[in-house]
């Protein structure tokens, strides 16, 4: 089997959850405490040892390539004055045997039809799908554990957690049979189900529902089956519809990563992800953590 070398990052939608602050800045650049949630997608891609990064944009998502790109007047002004910490964070950005290449969504179609976009760059290999606004803390990160999970089991991995029964509405959600604490072999998988129409377990902390957040490993055949997806949940092409497509050619596996998920598409989440990130913060964690002292006394 292959190598997974390529990551899909798909960018183009439109934020606005976040508006005003997205009006003109694409969502994935917005920054937990100094490091925009894009960069932590990309940095959890090179660990997992993957090294052609597709970003998937749209309009407005210009300042993404500038990110990864050489920055020369800051380089060579930060190097003039003898920063040579911020030249450092600035120049390992994105590692130098790291690939960046974008292409466009020109119109914002949904998950699936983003992911078909890159079929021609892609080709012929699995790849993996990560969406920036899902955030997971975890070392060794949740892309390489399922990088290690397709390796082990030979078919597209998803990304799993529970869920509270309440919020189905806002995910792809599976049915499957256990393989061990963590796999699942999936059965069957719907987008954006309604409470009382999702697959739901039942545990001592309630009713949840096992939801694919942001992380996917998908072999190639799934481009053609894409092509053939129509507009689903919301109107859009979804990515879960092809996968559910998927299910009756090859074996497709739910993976319930380690780590602590924020879903920074939601304020409340990138809330949590700030304040959390920012206490274990180097220049500012010690400060932070005692002005949250003081605030709560
Ligand atoms: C997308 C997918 C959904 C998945 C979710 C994870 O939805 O369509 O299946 O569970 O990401 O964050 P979105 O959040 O883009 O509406």
């Amino acid at each position: 089997m292959r190598k997974i070398r390529k990551a899909i990052f798909p960018v183009a939608g439109l934020g606005s959850r976040f508006l005003p602050a997205t009006k003109a800045t694409p969502k994935e650049m917005l920054p937990i405490v100094d490091k925009p949630l894009i960069q932590f997608a990309v940095e959890e891609a090179v660990a997992a040892g993957l090294t052609d990064m597709i970003f998937v944009t749209g309009r407005t998502k210009r300042i993404i390539e500038d990110h990864f790109d050489k920055a020369y007047e800051l380089e060579s002004e930060l190097a003039a004055k003898n920063k040579t910490e911020l030249l450092r964070i600035v120049q390992s950005v994105v590692p130098k045997h790291v690939n960046c290449i974008y292409i466009r969504q020109a119109e914002p179609l949904g998950l699936g039809h983003a992911v078909l976009c890159a079929k021609d760059i892609v080709d012929e290999e699995a790849f993996a799908v990560i969406l920036a606004d899902d955030l997971i803390d975890h070392q060794p990160g949740a892309l390489k554990q399922m990088v290690d999970a397709f390796n082990a089991r030979g078919g597209s991995v998803l990304g799993v957690e529970d869920v509270p029964k309440a919020n189905t509405r806002s995910y792809g959600v599976v049915s499957g049979t256990q393989l061990d604490a963590r796999t699942e072999k999936v059965t069957a998988i719907v987008e954006k189900p309604a409470p009382e129409d999702a697959p739901l377990r039942s545990t001592a902390a309630g009713d949840v529902a096992l939801a694919v957040v942001g992380r996917y490993i998908l072999t190639p055949k799934i481009f053609e089956l894409l092509q053939n997806v129509k507009a689903g949940a919301g109107g859009e092409i979804q990515l879960t519809d092809g996968i559910s497509a998927l299910l009756a050619h090859e074996a497709v596996f739910a993976y319930r990563f380690e780590g602590k998920r924020y879903d920074c598409g939601s304020k409340l989440g990138y809330l949590k992800a700030t304040i959390d990130f920012a206490r274990r913060h180097p220049e500012v964690g010690a400060q932070f953590e005692a002005y949250l002292k003081a605030l709560t006394i």
